[in-house]
């Protein structure tokens, strides 16, 4: 039988902290659910003494994600790891993830410790996470560019301690594949205790070698893989979790192993993580990127047509891709549409499902079908059940290239008034985000991002709906929206009133916790 690979994903926490990439409470809780459907071991919920948000978010994710492992990172800290408790303990689950770096540079320029002070260090965190959870893990960061004598005593003394798994990050993306397999070989022959914890690994993009590396230690014997969808994570990201969980689906006779992830449901859970950062993967990513699975070449095309094996490996159903074929139009029923919605990897409440039938049925007014696409551009652009402070009720702009472009907007407040601006700026979009500003009240906010996609264009261009994400920010911290529209600036001002929304909601709700 092939051997077992734990797959603990850290989308929550490393992916987060890519830059821009932060996310709101319940953009967290959605993609933690997907990360549960999709059959992930263990969710890295965040870290929970970053800050009250993250130790709220933890915290929900812990008490509403069943199923699966829920761990909050901490350093080797005592108020760190007693956060991390605090925040999972009402998991199902729950695992507290304490680090320590071990490698010289580390340890001398960041931590001014000693190696013995380490190494007395990790023990006694080790131990002391221990007494409050039955599940710790112990992680030692930049293990790539440590000295394994040392490595090797700190992983007897944490496993003594009472750690059940023992991550080897390779938190720089330094290594390469032959040698990070033969780190992992040489920790199994050279820890006394090993064969009682886990070994994890943990592996960066720096070089582009993440997925490589991490699946080169887990053919040497590493029982767990840590991961990100869409590669998301500091710099230049982590493993990408679809990378791999693909690399031994499709090719298990080679590796030998096998997880527990269902790879029917990698779209789904990819695209639940773009909507929640508001980053895309590029066209070319491997196995999520939208044109993984397009063939362009008449040659290609051909072969693919007489059979697919030809130029497909792996085929898109494998990872949940939705085909594209069947579309829905305006005499489509409630019925089809949740089915269809069902199919594509979108399970919505009764609520929200009235919300979108509602948004279908307007759009299948404006466009003669509906296709996939379009409904997932729906659902990345629908309110992700954050209330509504503000909404669009209707807006006129007057723009062109020899006028200055001016533009009307009016938005429905919570208690129901309608409040309208008028406002100039360079070109439509920036007016009516400077007259969304005005009734808002939102000067002190920046865009710090935006981008805007077509999707489901015909040739002609007819059809088509603008898909928005933009990043806003204030005060240092950032809140994402997107919105779709068949017209731009509409989708635009949708995007920018969800981010609004999300922060408006994300700041009362600390103002009431005081
Ligand atoms: O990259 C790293 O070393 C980490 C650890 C905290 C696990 O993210
Ligand atoms: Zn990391």
């Amino acid at each position: 039988m092939a051997r077992q690979i734990k797959i603990f994903d850290t989308t929550l926490r490393d992916g987060e902290q890519s830059p821009g990439c932060s996310m709101n409470l319940q953009d967290k809780l959605d993609v933690a659910e997907s990360l549960a459907r999709l059959g992930v071991d263990i969710i890295e919920a965040g870290f929970a003494i970053a800050s009250p948000g993250d130790f709220q978010s933890v915290q929900a994710i812990a008490r509403n994600i069943k199923g699966v492992t829920v761990a909050s990172l901490s350093r080797a800290l005592e108020k760190d790891i007693d956060a991390a408790w605090n925040a999972i303990r009402d998991a199902e689950s729950p695992r507290i993830h304490t680090f320590l770096a071990t490698s010289p540079l580390h340890m001398e320029f960041k931590l001014k410790k000693t190696p013995e002070q380490v190494y007395e260090q990790a023990v006694a965190m080790v131990k002391y996470a221990r007494n409050l959870c039955g599940d710790v893990e112990f992680s030692l960061e930049d293990a790539s560019r440590s000295d394994p004598a040392f490595m090797y005593r700190v992983i007897e003394g944490v496993i003594n301690a009472g750690a059940s798994t023992v991550n080897i990050p390779d938190t720089v993306g330094y290594a390469v594949p032959e040698e990070f397999g033969a780190l992992i070989r040489n920790i199994r022959s050279n820890v006394p205790n090993i064969d009682k914890a886990v070994i994890s690994v943990h592996c960066h993009n720096d070089l582009g070698l993440g997925v490589a590396n991490s699946l080169a230690a887990a053919m040497a014997g590493a029982d767990q893989i840590e991961c990100t969808m869409n590669g998301l994570g500091e710099r230049a990201g982590n493993a990408a979790l679809e990378e791999i969980v693909m690399n031994l689906f499709t090719r298990k006779e080679y590796y030998g192993m096998a997880c527990r992830v269902d790879t029917t449901q990698i779209w789904q859970a990819s695209k639940r993580v773009s909507k929640a950062t508001g980053v895309r993967s590029q066209p070319n990513k491997a196995i999520v990127g939208e044109n993984a699975f397009a063939h362009e070449s008449g040659i290609h095309q051909h072969g693919v047509l007489a059979n697919r094996a030809t130029y497909e490996i792996m085929t898109p159903e494998s990872i949940g891709l939705p085909h594209n074929k069947m579309v829905l139009g305006k005499h489509s029923g409630r019925h089809a549409f949740e089915e269809r919605l069902a199919y594509l990897g979108h399970r919505v409440t009764e609520e929200r499902l009235n919300a979108l039938f509602d948004e279908f049925k307007a759009l299948a007014d404006k466009k003669k079908t509906v296709s996939d696409r379009d409904i997932d551009a729906m659902i990345s652009g629908s309110s992700s059940g954050v209330p509504e402070a503000y909404k669009l009720d209707r807006f006129v702009v007057n723009s062109g290239s020899s006028i200055t472009a001016t533009s009307v907007v009016r938005l429905v407040t919570r208690d129901g008034s309608k409040v309208e601006r008028v406002s100039i700026g360079d070109g439509p979009v920036d007016a009516s985000l400077n007259a969304v500003d005005k009734i808002i009240g939102g000067s002190e906010i920046k865009l710090e991002d935006f981008s805007l996609q077509i999707v489901d264009a015909t040739d002609t261009g007819a059809d088509a709906q603008g898909e928005s994400h933009v990043r806003i920010g204030r005060d240092g911290r950032t809140w994402n929206g997107s919105g779709v529209s068949t017209d731009i600036v509409e989708s635009v001002l949708k995007a920018y009133l969800s981010a609004v929304n999300a922060m408006t909601y994300e700041l009362e709700q600390e103002r009431t916790r005081g």
